[in-house]
């Protein structure tokens, strides 16, 4: 059993039968944390079969925020169903999403298996600390991450993806390195779907801005180079 007792008041019945599914295949062990939680999911580390320390992110089933998912499943064209459906849908875009990424060479905790609600991905931290988000730890290159940051929007962009909600909330300060996290956002980009785009590039310029980068790059500079236009 990867939960114990005190977890089965955390998570519903479901959940546990995934939980111990991942467990019986050897994706998992036993839940350490948890090392995040946000309104919509729980984060802990486990360690796979093979030793290798793993995140473990669970889309939670009895959350009421999750009612921004039909706006989304229709921008996303996905057909809504069943509660729980739809979730598995919701954890099963951020996985395709998160992976389409990781193959893009974008510095993001690798994906390694999907099953149901649950994403189990690499672990970013030293031993079995887990790193902080930028927004806690602002020990880095503020030079640097922009650049590696927009240049991360572009390289999504170019190959058709939006992360949806990048912000310091959602990038980990991995030993000056920025992890971006939580593709649970993400959308195609489309003609529909660009005001997101722009929402996360305004977002990372006035962060940048707050912390004194000088030369930001415009929008429609970043949003033509996506396009090709330069
Ligand atoms: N791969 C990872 N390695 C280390 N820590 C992680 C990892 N993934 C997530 N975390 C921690 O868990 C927290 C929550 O993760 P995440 O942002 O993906 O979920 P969330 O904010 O609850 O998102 P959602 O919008 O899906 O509910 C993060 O802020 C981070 O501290
Ligand atoms: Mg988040």
């Amino acid at each position: 059993m990867p939960v114990n007792k005190t977890f089965l008041h955390v998570f519903d019945k479901d959940s546990v039968y995934n939980l111990n599914k991942l467990e019986s295949d050897g994706y998992i062990g036993q839940l350490i944390g948890p090392i995040g939680s946000g309104k919509e999911s729980y984060v802990y580390m486990s360690t796979d079969y093979r030793g290798r320390k793993v995140a473990v992110k669970i889309h939670r089933h009895e959350i009421a925020s999750f009612n921004k998912i039909p706006a989304y499943l229709k921008l996303r064209g996905t057909r809504t169903g069943g509660f729980l459906k739809r979730i598995d849908d919701w954890s099963r875009y951020e996985f395709t999403f998160q992976s389409k990424a990781f193959d893009a060479g974008i510095k993001t905790p690798e994906p390694y298996r999907l099953f149901k609600n649950v994403i189990v991905m690499q672990f970013i931290g030293e031993d079995e600390t887990p790193a902080r988000l930028a927004v806690k730890d602002t020990s880095f290159d503020v030079q640097k991450w922009y650049g590696t940051i927009i240049d991360s929007i572009v390289t999504l962009g170019k190959r058709g993806i939006i992360h949806g909600d990048l912000s310091a909330y959602n990038i980990l300060n991995a030993n000056g390195d920025p992890y971006i996290i939580d593709f649970s956002q993400a959308l195609k980009l489309t003609s529909l779907t660009k005001e997101y785009l722009e929402r996360d590039i305004n977002n990372i310029n006035n962060w940048f801005k707050k912390l004194g980068v000088e030369e930001l790059r415009q929008l429609d500079d970043i949003t033509k180079e996506i396009a090709g236009e330069q």
